[in-house]
């Protein structure tokens, strides 16, 4: 079995080509020109998708040394996402279901973020997946494949966001998550003790709180002391956050008895998460999944390896597919 995967959900235009258990090629064509504004630029996106997705798909091809006539399936990202940089990503792929033949497999870009843990870990259930990235920040227990329960969201900003907002108060540049993991490293997380929403209970989460904090922070201490401790208040901010999800990802796991757990999603890209939860994992006998760096921000691995996982299932799609922008569950 051959799958392309396709992934055009927000600002990477992405395809990747999996092949009987191993992913051989990965190529993500990311969109610089949203760096200049601080933030994706819905328009922009769509546009810069348009210009560079057959360049793109070619490449994976080529990379994997494939012809379009081996695949078996087309897995296409369907959503959740911004719906004009969906829609191109999901006519392209209608396009070539249509010139070769080829079914076509809706697959959701959330759930294809955990499922990306399967290129490289053994697929194991039931687990508990923290997703943690731009969009979403969810404790999800999944008990078997596509089946899942929400344990745990966020109740204003992802953790990602908060990263990026908090990135954007400390002029980093976007997206400010990797760069604020960076700086990180030569700072220290006690420098201050920025607040740790909800951290004492349940399993929601809410960053929002943080991002002011910081706000008034930086107002009251002024730009030459943030540029003069920006490692140390890097570190203070990685630390907050983190320390929610490892607490919350904790809880869910003496909640649910689960001995399989997995990071998913940009955010677990994040050096001082995975250190915490690799410590915690170790502490409670877990099997801990997390995927390698390059299939924890967008790409189309994950999508291919999901669309995989539905076609083993049998469930493929036809013609009439449409992306959504949000999720529909609640
Ligand atoms: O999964 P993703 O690529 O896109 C969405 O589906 O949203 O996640 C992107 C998010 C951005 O907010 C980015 O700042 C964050 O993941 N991110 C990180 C790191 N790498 C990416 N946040 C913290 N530390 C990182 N190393
Ligand atoms: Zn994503």
């Amino acid at each position: 079995m051959t799958v392309l995967g396709i992934e055009s959900s927000c600002d990477e235009t992405a395809a990747a080509v999996w092949s009987d258990g191993s992913i051989l090629s990965n190529i993500i064509a990311s969109q610089a020109i949203h760096e200049q504004f601080g933030g994706v630029v819905p328009e922009l996106a769509s546009r810069a998708h348009h210009k560079t997705i057959w360049k793109t798909v070619n490449q994976a091809l080529e990379e994997a040394q494939v012809s379009l006539d081996e695949i078996d399936a087309i897995a296409v990202a369907q959503g959740p996402g911004l719906m004009g940089s969906l829609l191109v990503g999901l006519s392209f792929a209608k396009g070539l279901s249509i010139s070769q033949e080829k079914p076509i497999i809706g697959v959701n870009h959330i759930d294809a973020h955990m499922y990306a843990n399967f290129i490289e870990h053994e697929e194991v259930y039931p687990f508990l997946a923290l997703i943690v990235s731009g969009g979403h920040t969810r404790l999800v227990h999944v008990d078997k494949l596509f089946s899942h329960n929400v344990l745990g969201k966020t109740r204003d900003d992802a953790a990602g966001e908060a990263f990026d907002k908090i990135g954007k108060l400390l002029n980093l540049d976007y997206p400010a998550g990797p760069v604020i993991d960076k700086l990180s490293k030569k700072g220290d997380p006690g420098f201050h003790d920025f607040p740790r929403s909800m951290i004492n209970k349940g399993l929601d989460f809410s960053f929002s709180g943080l991002k002011t904090s910081v706000l008034y922070y930086t107002q009251e201490k002024g730009d030459a002391f943030v540029q003069e401790h920006l490692n140390d208040i890097c570190a203070s901010v990685s630390g907050a956050i983190t320390d929610v999800l490892q607490v919350k990802l904790k809880r869910g796991v003496k909640k649910t008895g689960v001995k399989n757990i997995m990071l998913a999603g940009g955010v677990s890209a994040n050096s001082m998460l995975r250190d915490k939860v690799g410590m915690m994992a170790q502490k409670m006998g877990l099997n801990l999944m997390i995927p390698s760096s390059q299939y924890c921000t967008d790409n189309a691995a994950m999508i291919a390896v999901t669309g995989a996982l539905k076609a083993r299932e049998g469930h493929y799609d036809d013609l009439h597919i449409k992306p959504f922008a949000r999720l529909q569950e609640s």
